[in-house]
């Protein structure tokens, strides 16, 4: 296993050159662009490692898996589809073409950005920022990991560049969509994205959907199997966003990439994978991370298709 694994990042690293780093937030755009880290994390906790897998990044967008469990466990399904649905699109993640022209407002789904941001208002708590503590708190026992925080600059970054964040989150709260205080809401959002994590942190949380909301690591059931089959089905239908298809073609698991250059991927019961390479594809996401996910899915029969 091991060895397999440090004979792919030999042989993919190069696709990192044909992809670039995210420079819309600046301090995202001073990554390293050829890193390419890969960790597994199987349903009995053991954990495999090769290439750049210790280099801390953001986990920018894979926080919407996060966001989008504690939604489900706070709000009733039938009720949040109501504000927020489970339908797929076809536009980039941060479009906000659909909340005026179609689903009657409603972000299509918690993988994109409106469906993130309009999810953390729906989460149990009195203020934005115990909002964004429950959900931080999630991320922290999905991972086994009490010590993951923010990285500030990239924050900071984030907070400073924002604007079609805020562009999604003003035009939602004139829909009704969302309510309370936007600049609060997306603070929260923003310091999500920013939280650091490694490729061991996205393979451990990855375990812990394969594992049907139970961590292989702790061993504590954090959520039911059910809201973990919704996340998966979203994942698989939305986490890559425009590129979900190609992806379910190509890889064939429950995936969500994030612009930070991560990609967490799901085998039901029996492996949480995380990998990273900051060189993106005209989408947002990871070029070497997709073809390391591409090539493993085909070793290891993954493809859940
Ligand atoms: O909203 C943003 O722009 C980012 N903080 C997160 C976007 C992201 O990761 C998209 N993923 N591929």
């Amino acid at each position: 296993m091991q060895q397999h694994l440090e004979d792919l990042i030999h042989t993919h690293r190069h696709w990192t050159g044909q992809g670039n780093v995210a420079t819309y937030i600046p301090e995202l755009g001073k990554q390293q662009p050829d890193l390419l880290g890969i960790s597994v994390c199987e349903a009995d906790g053991s954990r495999w490692q090769a290439g750049d897998w210790q280099t801390p990044f953001t986990i920018q967008s894979i926080s919407k898996v996060v966001t989008f469990v504690c939604v489900l466990l706070d709000n009733d399904y039938e009720t949040l589809t109501k504000t927020i649905s489970v339908a797929p699109t076809a536009d980039g993640f941060n479009s906000i073409v659909n909340l005026e022209t179609k689903n009657e407002h409603r972000p299509l789904n918690a993988m994109i950005n409106s469906g993130a941001i309009a999810s953390i208002a729906l989460v149990k708590g009195d203020t934005m920022e115990t909002k964004y503590r429950r959900i931080l708190a999630m991320m922290q026992a999905m991972t086994g990991r009490e010590t993951l925080q923010v990285n500030e600059a990239v924050y900071q970054s984030e907070k400073r560049t924002g604007d079609r964040n805020r562009a999604l989150a003003f035009y939602m709260k004139s829909t009704g969509i969302i309510q309370g205080n936007v600049d609060e809401l997306l603070d929260a959002y923003f310091k999500l994205c920013s939280v650091e994590v490694t490729c061991e942190d996205i393979a451990v949380m990855a375990a812990v959907l394969a594992c049907d909301g139970r961590s292989p690591v702790t061993g504590k059931t954090l959520f039911d199997a059910k809201t973990a089959r919704i996340v998966k089905a979203v994942m698989t239908t939305c986490g890559m966003y425009d590129g979900s298809g190609e992806f379910a073609v190509d890889v064939g698991m429950p995936g969500k990439s994030g612009v930070g250059g991560g990609i967490m991927a799901v085998s039901p019961r029996k492996m949480g994978i995380g990998v990273m390479g900051p060189a993106l594809d005209p989408k947002g996401n990871s070029l070497g991370g997709w073809k390391l996910l591409q090539s493993l899915s085909r070793d290891w029969d993954l493809n859940i298709f």
